[in-house]
Parts: C-alpha cells; structure tokens; sequence
C-alpha cells in the first residue's frame, strides 16, 4: 500500500492530523496499535485551549464539542487556607478555555474518519520504518497476523511515548531533556454532580488536589499521591476524605464535595521530557511522541494539537508548491511552542505540589509566589495567558 503520508498512531495526534490532511486534500493512511473501543476510552485530559476547538471545528469535528463541550473563564486557586479565582478573559484580551473530555475529541474524530477519511486501520502495530532519510520512507507494520508495508512520501509518528518512531532518529542527531517527579497523581472519575463551577487547583501541605468535571453530573478528580503507589490502597471513601481536606479553606470550613460511585482510578506518573529535532528526513515526531508534559498546565492535549495543525500548514504549502520550506522549518518552529509549555507546566506542578522531600522554605517559597499570582495583575495575566494557549505560529 502506497500513501502520500503515513501516521503512526490514532490519538488526537494522529486523528487530527489525518483529518487535517483530509480536508487539504492530501491522502494518509492512519496504524494504530490499539483497539477502537481501547482508544475511545482511555481516560485522559479535558481542557480545550482556543486553537484546539477552533482546529476541530475546522475539520468537522465541532458539532458535539459545541453541544456538550463547556467554556470555562477562570480556574481558582486555594492556598494557605484561601481561595482566589484567576480570570481569563480580563487578563487574555478575550481568551477561554472549553473542557470537553480527551476521549470525547478521540470519539468524534474517529467516526470522521471512518465516515469520510482515508484508511483508519486498528490493531495495526507498526515495527519499524525504514528509509527515513530517503525520499520514500518505509513503514513495516504487523495486521491481521501478517507483516505488511506501508510505502510514504512522509511518515508522521503520533505514536505517543511509548511509540516506536522515535527510534527512526539516529542518535547521533538526537537530543533527549527528560525531568520526572517525585509524586504522581490518583485521578478519578465519579458519577457525582460537580459542586464547583470551575476547576480548582488547591496547593496544602497534605499535597496537591484538582477538581475538575466531564459533565454536569461526572466530576474527575486529581489527588498527589506518592510514585508507585496502588491505586488498591486508596478506597472510595478516603479519596473523598482526602480530596475534602485538601480544598478545605478557612472561609469556608464546611465546604465538601458531592460524593458518589467511582467509576474508574489510576495513578498517573509525572513527566516531562523533549526530543529534539522533531524530524528526521522525511520522518516528522508530533505529540507525545516528542515530548510530555505533567498534566498540571492542561497542555498535552492542546501542544499535540499544536504541532499538527503547523505540520498540516507545511504538508499543505509543499503539496501546493513544491516548497519544503514550512517543513524545514517545523521542528523549529513546535519546539518554541513546547519549550514555553514545559516550562509553564513545570511552574504550575512545582508551584502547587508538595515534595515530601522538600523545606519549609521551599513551601514557603511556592506560599510566596501562589500570593503574588493572587496580588498581581501581571503575574495572574501571565499564568491566564499561558493556560488559555499562546497564539500559534508557524
Ligand atoms: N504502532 C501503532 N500505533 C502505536 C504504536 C505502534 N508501534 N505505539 C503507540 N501507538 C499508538 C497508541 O496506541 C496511541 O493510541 O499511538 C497512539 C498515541 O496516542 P497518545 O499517546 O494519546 O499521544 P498523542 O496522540 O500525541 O496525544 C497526546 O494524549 O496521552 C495523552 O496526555 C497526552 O493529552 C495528551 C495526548
Ligand atoms: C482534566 O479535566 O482531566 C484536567 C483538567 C485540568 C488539568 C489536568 C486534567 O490541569
């Protein structure tokens, strides 16, 4: 099978960018590894910047996300027994944010491409790709129990972390910064109404808790949990006290959330890490393949987004033009993006956590600085702008 460009993996990645690609009318094939039902329900994030809504409404993948998708304008924080709300448009020059769950954006642009795409294969494994720095690179990929080959103009893994075609970057030209940290999260669903009307990041010295919600009646919910722990060890009822506890604030001691059935739990590791460049020959990395963040800053989602819709521009101008200037010019231009949202991801995950490890003058370090996000019109802008997503360029 021959394709103009070959995706490896159907995340959000590599769903949007097929989808992207479809409606320039450019031809791709997309191998994920996975199950649809597997890939459909993978719990993940939920917080949509601007650009990410605007890019699937671009592709026909809006309808739902316009129905059920809900714009939230603000986050508030809790810290040393307070509360302060952070308002974005006031500070953004007009900027929100939508929450609209991972799995839903995976769902509608799935039946997308099922519907009007080009091919969609799952189980679909790719092994390897060869030739990344031939005109014609190679996917060799392993479906219905045989080994086959995908031949492409351009091979673009979305493959995530755990993916494969990073490995098509020799390491000789290949550059990895990699952080992890000393804490994990606990997230859960529940089928509770969520009694919070915004998203709360609440910093204590029990360590960290994010509210945060699916729909009016399934609230998700974050708790710092030591890495390596067992989800096992955390029965419904003390993930509630415990959430309780930390949101507790002065002004309002008797302030609880809403309990109800737990319909899923796991412990998610912290990360963050970049591989540089994002290309190699005709083999371009875009989403988790090339980097990961902490899911503190809400940005995975959106900077996988971000590097599509630039790479889609640059597939689209050298189908146009003949010219790879876009393309030369893509690993670049995302890396400034994702620089600028590791860093803010990390500011938002030091700032707020707690080091089991760390002083009392780190605590009151992080105390200090979530006082001058809540003071500061300046350093509250600066916290919005970055949560609410940079313009994209390139
Ligand atoms: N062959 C085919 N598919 C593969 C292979 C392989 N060898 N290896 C991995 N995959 C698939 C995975 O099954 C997964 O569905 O690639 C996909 C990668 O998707 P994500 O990990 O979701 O990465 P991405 O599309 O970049 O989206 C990033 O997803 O993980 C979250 O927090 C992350 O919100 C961020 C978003
Ligand atoms: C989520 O709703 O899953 C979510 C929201 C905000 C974050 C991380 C996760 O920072």
């Amino acid at each position: 099978m021959h394709t103009t460009v070959g995706i490896i993996g159907g995340g959000p990645a590599g769903l949007l960018l097929a989808r992207l690609l479809h409606v320039a009318g450019i031809d791709s094939v997309v191998l994920e590894r996975r199950d649809r039902s597997y890939v459909e329900h993978r719990q993940r994030a939920g917080i949509l910047e601007q650009a990410t809504v605007d890019a699937l409404r671009a592709v026909g993948a809006g309808a739902r996300l316009d129905r059920e998708g809900m714009p939230h304008d603000g986050i508030e924080l809790r810290f040393g027994g307070r509360a302060h709300r952070i308002d974005f448009p006031s500070l953004t020059g007009g900027r929100n944010v939508t929450v609209y769950a991972q799995t839903e954006v995976v769902k509608d642009l799935i039946a997308l491409q099922l519907a009007e795409g080009g091919p969609l294969l799952f189980e679909a494994e790719v092994i390897s790709i060869d030739g990344a720095d031939t005109g014609s690179p190679v996917v060799r990929y392993r479906h219905e129990g045989r080994e086959q080959i995908l031949t492409c103009d351009y091979v673009i893994g979305c493959d995530g972390f755990h993916g494969v075609t990073r490995n098509a970057v020799p390491d000789s030209v290949r550059t990895t910064y990699e952080r992890t940290y000393p804490y994990s999260w606990l997230g859960i669903l529940a089928e509770a109404p969520p009694v919070y009307e915004e998203l709360i990041y609440a910093h204590s010295e029990r360590g960290f808790a994010l509210a945060s919600m699916r729909s009016p009646s399934v609230s998700r919910l974050y708790l710092q949990v030591p890495n390596g722990t067992d989800p096992g060890d955390w029965p419904d009822e003390r993930i509630w006290d415990e959430l309780d506890a930390r949101f507790a604030t002065h002004i309002d001691p008797g302030w609880k959330l809403e309990r109800g059935p737990v319909t899923s739990k796991a412990v998610l590791p912290m990360r963050s890490y970049v591989t540089e460049p994002m290309r190699y020959g005709r083999v371009f990395l875009a989403g988790d393949a090339a980097h990961i963040v902490p899911p503190t800053g809400a940005k995975g989602l959106n900077l996988a987004a971000a590097d599509v819709i630039v790479l889609a521009h640059a597939l689209t101008r050298w189908r146009e033009t003949g010219s790879t200037e876009l393309l030369d010019a893509y690993s670049d231009t995302c890396l400034r993006r994702v620089w600028r949202a590791e860093h803010f991801s990390y500011f938002m995950t030091t700032t707020l956590h707690t080091d089991p490890e760390q002083s009392a003058f780190e605590t009151r370090l992080q105390l200090s600085q979530l006082e001058r996000v809540a003071t500061s019109k300046h350093a509250a802008a600066e916290l919005a702008e970055n949560y609410t997503g940079l313009p994209l360029s390139g």
